[in-house]
């Protein structure tokens, strides 16, 4: 990032359970950054029952990927309508090479590039864990986890006693696909971004707020640039 430049635009990668989403919202409330996670969009658009709701639940519940163009659109439209603020974070997108090219386009349409990407490594094991244990409440959304955020009651929110849900695509064998389609379908985006010198490869594991440490300190020195 230049002296003159206010705005950073980071990439948030990983493969599912890795933290993209929960450092996201940490580094949102800390540098006043606008995040664009797609996932969220698309699980909204399914709640509301929207048309590209219905287009992408077919291959969420599967543990699938969302069809390129589709997703590219939704980020087109989030780019032209939200104020940048400090900068913008894609949480979960790029996916696949073909989304990495068209992001590239779109931001040098606005003489803008991505300027990092942060890798959260975390193992397989950890991360089947991660997704099988969360929770969400059905009312007011607060995340738990059996293992790492229990609620105190089993069922209901402790916040809200709202009833705690599962999200569906982190039912065990859809988290099998999850990971297979990101081993496929996402990981060579670390050989893309690493060739472009944008990778930044940090542990996930050993906690939320040391993996935020990891995270302030790449904002940090990308600040300094
Ligand atoms: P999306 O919602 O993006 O899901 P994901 O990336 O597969 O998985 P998560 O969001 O669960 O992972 P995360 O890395 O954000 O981890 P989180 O912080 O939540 O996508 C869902 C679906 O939408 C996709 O499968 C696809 O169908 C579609 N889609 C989305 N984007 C797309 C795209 N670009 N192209 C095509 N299709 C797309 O944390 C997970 C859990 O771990 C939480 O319980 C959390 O509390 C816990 N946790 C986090 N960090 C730690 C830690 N350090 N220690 C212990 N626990 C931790």
């Amino acid at each position: 990032m230049t002296k003159e430049r206010k705005t950073v635009f980071l990439v948030m990668f990983g493969p599912p359970g890795a933290g993209k989403g929960t450092q996201s919202k940490m580094l949102v409330e800390r540098f006043g950054l606008s995040q664009i996670s797609t996932g969220d969009i698309l699980r909204e658009a399914v709640k509301q029952r929207t048309c590209l709701g219905q287009q992408a639940k077919t291959y969420m519940d599967r543990g699938a990927l969302v069809p390129d163009e589709i997703v590219v659109g939704i980020i087109e439209d989030r780019l032209s309508a939200q104020d940048a603020g400090g900068g913008y974070i894609f949480d979960g997108f790029p996916r696949t090479v073909a989304q990495a090219d068209s992001l590239s386009q779109v931001l040098s349409r606005m003489s803008r590039e991505i300027d990092c990407v942060i890798n959260i490594h975390v193992e397989d094991e950890e991360l089947r864990k991660r997704l099988s244990g969360r929770r969400v409440c059905s009312r007011c959304g607060e995340e738990f986890n059996l293992f790492f955020k229990p609620p105190r009651e089993d069922k209901f929110c402790g916040k809200c006693n709202g009833e705690l849900t599962q999200r569906k695509d982190d039912q065990e064998e859809t988290v099998k696909e999850r990971l297979e389609v990101y081993k496929k379908q996402t990981e060579p985006l670390i050989e893309y971004y690493k060739t472009k010198n944008k990778l930044k490869t940090i542990s996930g594991v050993g906690g939320i707020p040391e993996v935020f440490r990891k995270t302030c300190q790449i904002l940090e020195d990308l600040a300094k640039r």
